[in-house]
């Protein structure tokens, strides 16, 4: 579904990403893990299409998208959540929702600013569209609530609903579970597992590796820049490369 080849992504001096190449087959659950600063975050900048590759070739669904703009690659069905979520704090959860809806999907800003006519005829099927995610996430019943006033969790679930509300086939989760309590953690894999039994397909990045390592399907090992290790769970968890740069012995395969 989506197949990155030999990418690369320079900050001047710097390779962040190095010449990585990926695929990931429709409805499974790939992560990504890394130390910090492995370059994790501008995988998913690159694959969303918030940043251009200075090299290489990302195609999805047989469909050639290197340097596509996001909101282009947004239609073309990659969402993306972020490691911090940014919601207007002064807004209810569900106007959070539209105007996160029409940030994603349309090249405007001025558009989705200023209320043209078409963004009020199209508000209807936004509305209904963040209505039915947030259902699907588990918040219908925090719809009228200040996003300022929800827990960290539930904002964690505000972004996997921003991220649907999109309709996308592909979902890039940037540490899903950070900052929340292990028991929350549980709750948001079963969230992660029910997007893939709609058919989704699933990448996260995540630190915590129980939940890694019970989710994924497939795991891309990244260490500056570079694909150290890919495979099952319990082959990246045997790999003496992947503990020496990042799980140390603690999960190595018992
Ligand atoms: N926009 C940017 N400009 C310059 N350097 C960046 C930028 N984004 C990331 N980097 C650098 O690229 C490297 C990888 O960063 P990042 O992808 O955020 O890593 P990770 O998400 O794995 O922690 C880091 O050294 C970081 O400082
Ligand atoms: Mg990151």
């Amino acid at each position: 579904m989506l197949e990155m080849t030999s990418i690369t992504k320079r900050f001047g001096g710097l390779l962040a990403v190095n010449d990585v190449s990926v695929r990931f087959q429709r409805g499974t659950i790939n992560a990504i893990i890394g130390p910090n600063g492995a370059g994790k975050t501008t995988f998913f900048n690159l694959a969303s299409g918030a940043l251009p590759p200075s090299s290489g070739r990302i195609v999805l669904d047989g469909r050639d998208v290197t340097g596509l703009r996001a909101d282009q690659v947004a239609r073309l069905g990659i969402a993306r959540t972020f490691q911090s979520t940014t919601l207007f704090d002064n807004a209810t959860v569900l106007d959070n929702l539209i105007v996160g809806h029409r940030l994603r999907t349309r090249s405007n800003l001025l558009d989705v600013l200023l209320g043209t006519r078409r963004l009020r005829e199209e508000e209807a099927a936004s509305r209904a569209k963040a209505r039915e995610a947030l259902d699907f996430v588990g918040l219908a019943h925090l719809e009228n609530r200040l996003a300022g006033d929800i827990s960290q969790e539930q904002r964690k679930r505000v972004a996997f609903a921003l991220a649907l509300a999109t309709d996308p086939t592909l979902l890039l989760l940037d540490e899903p579970a950070g900052g929340v309590n292990p028991e929350e953690t549980d709750g948001l894999a079963a969230l992660v597992r029910k997007m893939k039994a709609m058919g989704l397909t699933i990448c996260l990045i995540e630190h915590k590796m129980d939940m890694i390592m019970n989710l994924a399907d497939h795991i891309l090992v990244l260490n500056h820049g570079e694909k150290i290790a890919e495979g099952t769970p319990a082959e990246v968890r045997a790999n003496p490369v992947v503990i020496e740069a990042y799980l140390g012995s603690e999960y190595a395969d018992a």
